[in-house]
C-alpha cells in the first residue's frame, strides 16, 4: 500500500514505542515524515535508519509541552515543505496515584503532558491543513481514556478529556476537509512499557486481559493509526477507535459457566 505518497505527516513522540512504529508504517507507505521527540539522539538515530533506506524522515528534538518547540517544528515543516497532511499526536505519558494522594501540580503536569500539548500541536495543525484544503489529525487516547482504573486517575482523566476534543475539533474543521479521530490502544508492548512492568507476573495479568490472549505490538497500533490518517477512513471523523485486543469489550462481571 502506498496511501501516503509524497504526503507530509508530523509524529509527535516520533522517536520511540507507537511513535516508532508510527513513523516506520507512514514512511513504508510514501510519506514524508516529521518525528519529534524529547530524545534529541534517539529520533535522529530513527531518521538515519529511514533515509539509509531510502526514506524521507527528519528528526525534530522538541517537547510537545513547550509552545516554542512546537511553533518552531511548524515552521520548519511550512518552510520546507509548504503543507501538512497528517498529525498524529502520540507524545504523552502517565504517571500512578489515587486521586486523594496525587497533588495538584501532578495533575497540572498530566494535562499538559497528555491534554494540552495535544490541543497545541492540533490548533497548529489545523491551520497549516486549511491552506492545503484539508488533512487528517489522530490523536493518542487510551483504553484508559474510555474506562477507569484506580490508582491512574489522573492519567485517565487526561486520556478520556482527548476523546472529547477529538469529537469538538472533528466538528469545528469538517467543513475545512480535516479529520479528527483517536485511537484508544489497550496494554501495548513498547519498551516504556515493558521496563515499567515488575516481573512475568504482571505481563501474563496483561496476556490474560485481553479476549485474543496477548498485549499488542506497537505495529499493530500504527496500522490502526494509519488506517484512521488515510483515505480509506474518508468518512470516518469524531471516532475513538479501540485497539485493545477486545480488553473493554468485557464486562468484568463474575460469570456462571453455563452448562454443558
Ligand atoms: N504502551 C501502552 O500500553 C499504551 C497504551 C495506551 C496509550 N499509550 C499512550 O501512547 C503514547 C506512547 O506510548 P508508548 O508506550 O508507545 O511509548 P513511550 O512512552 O516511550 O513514548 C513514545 C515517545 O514519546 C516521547 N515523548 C514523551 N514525552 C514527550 C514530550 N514531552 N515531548 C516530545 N516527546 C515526548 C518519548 O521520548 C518516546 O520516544 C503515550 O501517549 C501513552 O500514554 C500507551
Amino acid at each position: 500500500m502506498n496511501r501516503f505518497e509524497n504526503r507530509v505527516a508530523l509524529v509527535t513522540g516520533g522517536g520511540g514505542g507507537m511513535g516508532e512504529a508510527t513513523v516506520a508504517r507512514l514512511a513504508d507507505e510514501g510519506a514524508i515524515v516529521y518525528a519529534l521527540d524529547l530524545a534529541g539522539e534517539q529520533v535522529e538515530a530513527l531518521a538515519g535508519r529511514h533515509t539509509a533506506k531510502g526514506q524521507r524522515v527528519f528528526a525534530i528534538q522538541g517537547d510537545v509541552t513547550a509552545a516554542a518547540d512546537l511553533d518552531r517544528a511548524f515552521a520548519q515543516i511550512e518552510a520546507e515543505q509548504g503543507r501538512l497532511d497528517v498529525l498524529v499526536d502520540i507524545a504523552g505519558g502517565s504517571m500512578a496515584g489515587y486521586v486523594s494522594t496525587l497533588e495538584d501540580s501532578d495533575w497540572e503536569r498530566l494535562f499538559r503532558w497528555n491534554v494540552l500539548s495535544t490541543v497545541m500541536a492540533s490548533r497548529r495543525a489545523v491551520a497549516l491543513m486549511s491552506k492545503n484544503g484539508g488533512g487528517a489529525i489522530v490523536v493518542m487516547s487510551s483504553i484508559s481514556g474510555v474506562r477507569g482504573d484506580p490508582g491512574w486517575g489522573a492519567y485517565n482523566t487526561a486520556k478520556a478529556a482527548l476523546i472529547n476534543f477529538t469529537e469538538c475539533l472533528a466538528w469545528e474543521v469538517g467543513s475545512e476537509g480535516i479529520r479528527v479521530n483517536a485511537i484508544c490502544p489497550g496494554p501495548i508492548t513498547s519498551k516504556r512499557m515493558m521496563d515499567s512492568l515488575p516481573d512475568d507476573v504482571f505481563i501474563n495479568l496483561y496476556n490474560d486481559s485481553t479476549a485474543l490472549g496477548r498485549m499488542g505490538q506497537p505495529e499493530e497500533v500504527a496500522a490502526a493509526i494509519a488506517f484512521l490518517a488515510s483515505d480509506d477512513a474518508a468518512f470516518v471523523t469524531g471516532a475513538h477507535l479501540v485497539a485493545d485486543g477486545g480488553l473493554t469489550a468485557r464486562t468484568g462481571q463474575p460469570i456462571v459457566p453455563p452448562d454443558e
